[in-house]
């Protein structure tokens, strides 16, 4: 939600703020902002409505000369997309300008007070009361950048990734951060500032991952200093990144989104490369050996997430309940946090995040904390806040994912969740050696049975083609295939925005049958599993509507074929690996059929990739 960037060397800021943009832009893309000290002294803030390109071509025959400047891409929350509602706003004497990703919960009443003082206000942002307090304070109190933006911190309420710089003083930035991620670069005679470490990358691989409420002052030619909000100063902690720049680029594919669903064999092998060993014999995670009694005490795990993680979690539900006999509950990350829960210090409760930085998931992690759960994370984003804030956990290792909607996350979520599953199970004996081993050595073969999958690409290509001006889809799945059922419902309706409903098959004739006619497809999940014989009756009762069907079966079906109006075959695997495999057709599926809708699949209107406010 919202990306920010901040430079200051002696290179020319503008180009690296408008690539540092492009790479935040799966942030948010209604609107756009840079603002540049020139050498002579001006500030220049150029905005505008829509995406980075937008202002670019805006930008075109505008002053950007500079060494020091900022920028955003805004997911607008107060106030409309528009050019007067982007970042950067500036103080009323166009001597300070800030960035801003967060929300500020109090700036209503900040806003009175202020106008009370005869401030004057340009746009509906929460943002702009903020940058006026900060130039309130510096001029009544005659202060510093610094001091005006601690005293005017200390007054907010909410969540803030923020960086403001002054026209009178070129050769700093002030940035600091509450709930919202800020990394800082470090370079020679430079420094980057940004939201994640994405565009930060291709210039240095030292970054300093900013704490909440702590203050980053970054002056020219000085070191990075940490300061809190009383100006006591941090210890700084410069991590290497292990990030490269061919992650963050196309690759020759049309599309982010296209790209990562292409790359999860390699992107499976890497998530189980090291803990899954001895040809499948052994799973070793570090996250569960280390907290060994938490796991084998657990009276009950509780599962938090929002979107495609929660319908990780589901998946994470059965597999833990199946392997290692532990009562599992699923709980939508924002749910659980005002559901005045009950948890105690024999509850281990798993946070899963593809950003690590959604906030609610994070504000659930802080009750469970609280109420004294031990907290266990899974994450891809490496520094991100969720890490920092959980007890231990596991990193999905799936490098980034840029595409808005979350495909190799997902199948790096599941296969995370499937060997944390397993190492438990060996812990409290619930699985014999010899089960482990039998899964372990199909997990390796996991990525190879991707690609044959993959080469379903052609003919779901063409299947799309049909099915591309249907208004309604119905995704249905037993078992392990519910939530994949309801993970491929979200990814065409995100992507494609036709409206997808994902039920458990059984549902169906509780109330959804009602929908099925000949204009309606039926997406049906039905592996070669123990519900199989079950899920024939749903085929049959939508094809006895006039439904049409199409259907994902296992490799050699022969009763759905003959029944379905389309299947897609997907290698044999057992039950509970099933998901990592059905899921892949149906990602192809939403693509394809969002692509001939015209639809910009990386970029689906009002969705952003990291979800930083309530
Ligand atoms: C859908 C999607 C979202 C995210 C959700 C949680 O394709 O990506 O539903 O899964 O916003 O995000 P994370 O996993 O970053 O907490």
């Amino acid at each position: 939600m919202c990306g920010i960037v901040g430079y200051i060397g002696n290179n020319n800021a503008y180009d690296i703020l408008i690539k540092g943009l492009h790479r935040l832009e799966y942030r948010g893309y209604d609107s756009a902002g840079v603002a540049i000290v020139s050498p002579e002294g001006q500030l220049n803030v150029y905005k505008s409505m829509g995406k980075v390109s937008n202002l670019e071509a805006y930008c075109k025959d505008k002053n950007k000369e500079g060494v020091i400047g900022i920028a955003h891409t805004r997911w607008a929350t107060h106030g409309e997309p528009s050019d007067c509602n982007a970042h950067p706003h500036f103080s009323e004497d166009g001597n300070i300008a800030l960035v801003h990703n967060g929300t500020i919960e109090n700036y209503k009443v900040l806003k009175e007070a202020l106008l009370q003082h005869g401030c004057r206000f340009h746009s509906d942002t929460d943002t702009e009361v903020l940058v006026q307090l900060i130039e309130y304070i510096r001029l009544t109190n005659n202060c510093s950048l610094l001091d005006a933006v601690r005293e005017a911190l200390k007054e907010v309420v909410g969540a803030y990734a923020i960086a403001v710089i002054e026209k009178n003083n070129p050769d700093q930035i002030i940035a600091a951060r509450k709930s919202s991620p800020l990394v800082v670069g470090i370079g020679e005679d430079e420094m980057f500032l940004a939201s994640d470490a994405t565009p930060i990358v291709e210039y240095t691989d030292n970054v300093v991952y900013v704490k909440d409420e702590e203050i980053a002052v970054i002056r020219r030619g000085e070191p990075l200093k940490l300061v809190n909000l009383e100006n006591q100063e941090a210890e700084i902690d410069v991590k290497k990144l292990k990030v490269s720049i061919s992650e963050l680029e196309k690759g020759g594919y049309d599309h982010f989104m296209l790209k990562e669903i292409f790359e999860q064999p390699r992107t499976l092998t890497d998530c189980i490369r090291g803990r899954v060993v001895e040809d499948g014999r052994r799973v070793l995670i570090n996250g569960v050996s280390d907290n060994k009694e938490k796991f084998i005490n657990a009276h009950r795990i509780i599962i938090v997430a929002c979107g495609t993680s929660w319908h990780a979690a589901l998946l994470g539900k059965y597999l833990i309940q199946d392997m290692c006999r532990i009562p599992v509950e699923v709980e939508y990350a924002s749910e659980f946090r005002y559901s005045n829960p009950v948890l105690t210090s024999n509850d281990v409760v798993i946070a899963i995040s593809q950003s690590g930085e959604t906030a609610d998931t994070l504000a659930a992690i802080q009750i469970a904390k609280k109420m004294g759960a031990f907290v266990y994370g899974i994450s891809n984003v490496v520094g991100s806040s969720i890490p920092r804030e959980t007890h231990s956990g596991t990193y999905i290792h799936v490098g980034p994912e840029i595409g808005v909607a979350s495909t190799k996350a997902f199948t790096g979520q599941v296969m995370v969740l499937t060997m944390v599953a397993l190492a438990i199970a060996e812990l409290k004996g619930t699985m014999t050696q010899e089960q482990i081993a039998e899964l372990g050595k199909v997990i390796t073969k996991i990525p190879d049975l991707v690609s044959q999958t993959l080469k379903l690409n052609d003919k779901i290509k063409h299947l799309s083609l049909i099915y591309t001006y249907a208004r309604n889809f119905l995704y249905l799945g037993r078992g392990y295939s519910y939530p994949v059922a309801l993970e491929g419902a979200l990814k065409l309706k995100e992507i494609s925005y036709i409206h997808a409903e994902g039920y458990p098959a059984a549902e169906m004739k509780h109330g959804p049958i009602a929908l099925i006619d000949a204009e309606m497809p039926t997406v049906i999940i039905a592996p070669n599993d123990h519900l199989y014989e079950k899920i024939v009756n749903n085929v049959q009762q939508v094809k006895a509507r006039h439904g049409s069907v199409i259907a994902i079966v296992t490799e050699g079906d022969t009763e759905i074929r003959n029944m379905a109006d389309h299947v897609l075959e997907v290698p044999e695997v057992p039950e509970c690996l099933t998901p990592i495999i059905t899921s892949i057709p149906l990602q192809l599926l939403s693509y394809y059929i969002a692509i001939n809708k015209g639809k910009n699949v990386d970029m689906p209107r009002n969705l952003a990739k990291s979800v930083t406010v309530e």
